[in-house]
């Protein structure tokens, strides 16, 4: 009998998918570019359910239903347009293109485009979850037509993770949504893990506590609100040893690598002219980081030694005003990402369900999170809420946190510890509850050398000032 679906490239997520979706009782078709990796998954895994080995993409398309859906699981990039090209020619009209890797958002567009001048469907489809997931149970957004929905949905809703009853995949939007959610939830992953970060520097060096006790502050903190993956990883990593017998987390090199997906909400950020201060800063905190020629001249000319920057705190204390800045900071993170979605979808012209996403966030992906429960509940109060900063729980929450927020920060400046995304996320929260903001000067200044114009507290109209002009005139646009 035809398989059901088909998927091309079996690296570690491409097989893993495609093992899913075996063992959920789908007929798979399986291609690799080099064969070998195909047969060597099929001996080792064949047993797991009904695969159809494939040589070739043609033998790929021949072997599945039709109307054919087929998903591509190679690099982001280069490589999935190549697979595209060779791919289109074989197919039928009506057909399905799904690309699960992690395409940038604009290239969806783009091959969403072609392929429906070829008369196929293309889908756009982010999915989180590391290997794991991948296998077991991912979060999975999709962005395509509602037609291709129809056919793919019932598949991969039934590979998803699930909470509450609740599949973690959703159908997002058409064309970019899917891979644009998923490169938010990135940028989210990239905040959330410099706060992490952040708190354990100030731990070991402000609270003087060693890996292990970190680890296990992380451990108690996970039975908490923060209780979250991405803490319980940590309290894990902080507790193991390498085999040198150091903390691990001290043997591994300090530089922070990317793929992107980090940048790319940053850069997509600035073109919405959304201000995701936490993400932003969490990126180039690894920027930063990468920089060892500039961190090892700026410690040869500014280091000093531990003690002359030694702040004291009580322990016990500043562990509690820790995790309170990790929360606050984490809503600002998360209020910051939600509102980028939002733009996003406005911008594009997508009708994103916002708390729909954070249903489907909470298992499955990276970044899931208790939290995304609080989330949810928020978006199903006011779906149209303007930021998730100012919602009854959220706000509580902040309000609570902040005295001890301000002094995490301020013991950071004080400790020379670099807290970037603490600092950035109280500021952002500062920035927004603030009376009068200091963006008049920077109107006036504008107005001053460039005759940019501004806008008056007293009256409706554009102005400027004929600033060289005796007397100073004001004229109204
Ligand atoms: C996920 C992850 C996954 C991958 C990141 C890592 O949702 O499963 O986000 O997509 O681990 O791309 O990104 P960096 O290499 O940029 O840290």
């Amino acid at each position: 009998a035809p398989a059901t679906i088909g998927l091309t490239g079996l690296a570690t997520m491409g097989r893993n998918l495609a093992r899913n979706i075996a063992r959920h009782g789908h007929a798979i078709a399986v291609h690799n570019r080099t064969t070998e990796r195909m047969t060597a998954m099929l001996e080792e895994f064949g047993e797991e359910g009904d695969f159809t080995g494939c040589e070739s993409l043609e033998e790929l398309v021949q072997a599945v239903e039709r109307p054919r859906a087929i998903i591509i699981m190679v690099k982001a990039g280069e490589a999935t347009d190549a697979v595209i090209d060779e791919l289109v020619p074989l197919l039928d009209e009506g057909d399905i293109v799904v690309d699960g890797g992690n395409a940038h958002f604009t290239d969806t567009l783009r091959r969403q485009q072609t392929l429906e001048e070829h008369g196929l469907h293309f889908v756009g489809m982010g999915v989180s979850g590391g290997e794991e997931g991948a296998l077991n149970g991912p979060s999975i957004m999709v962005g395509g037509s509602d037609h291709a929905y129809e056919q793919l949905g019932p598949v991969v809703e039934s590979i998803a993770a699930v909470v509450d009853g609740t599949p973690c995949c959703a159908h997002v939007g058409p064309d970019g949504a899917g891979h644009f959610v998923k490169m938010v939830h990135n940028g989210i992953e990239y905040a959330d893990m410099q706060l992490i970060a952040e708190s354990y520097d100030l731990l070991r060096s402000v609270a003087g506590l060693e890996p292990h006790a970190i680890g296990d502050v992380f451990a108690q903190w996970n039975e908490g609100d923060l209780e979250s993956f991405l803490i319980e990883l940590t309290a894990d990593v902080l507790r193991f040893d390498d085999a040198s017998g150091q903390p691990f987390v001290d043997v591994v090199r300090d530089e922070a690598e990317q793929k992107g997906t980090g940048r790319w909400t940053v850069q997509s950020a600035l073109d919405l002219g959304v201000p995701i201060t936490g993400i932003a800063e969490a990126t180039f905190a690894r920027s930063l980081s990468g920089h060892t020629d500039q961190r090892e001249a700026a410690r040869k000319v500014f280091s000093t030694s531990p003690d002359e920057q030694r702040v004291e705190v009580d322990r016990d204390t500043f562990v509690d005003q820790v995790r309170a800045a990790l929360y606050a900071s984490k809503v600002v993170a998360y209020a910051q990402g939600f509102d980028q979605i939002a733009k996003g979808a406005e911008e594009h012209g997508w009708d994103i369900d916002l708390g729909e996403l954070a249903t489907i966030w909470r298992g499955g992906c990276i970044i899931r999170a208790q939290f995304l429960d609080r989330i949810r509940e928020a978006y199903a109060d006011e779906p149209d809420l303007t930021t998730l900063l100012t919602t009854p729980y959220f706000a509580d929450a902040v309000k609570e946190g902040v005295d001890a927020w301000r002094e995490v920060v301020a013991t950071a400046a004080a400790g020379g510890v670099p807290v970037p995304a603490f600092g950035s996320s109280l500021s952002y929260f500062d920035g927004l509850r603030r009376e009068r903001l200091p963006a008049a000067l920077i109107q006036a200044l504008r107005d001053n050398f460039g005759a940019h114009t501004y806008r008056r507290v007293d009256r409706d109209g554009t102005f400027h000032t004929q600033w060289a002009a005796e007397g100073r005139p004001e004229q109204e646009m």
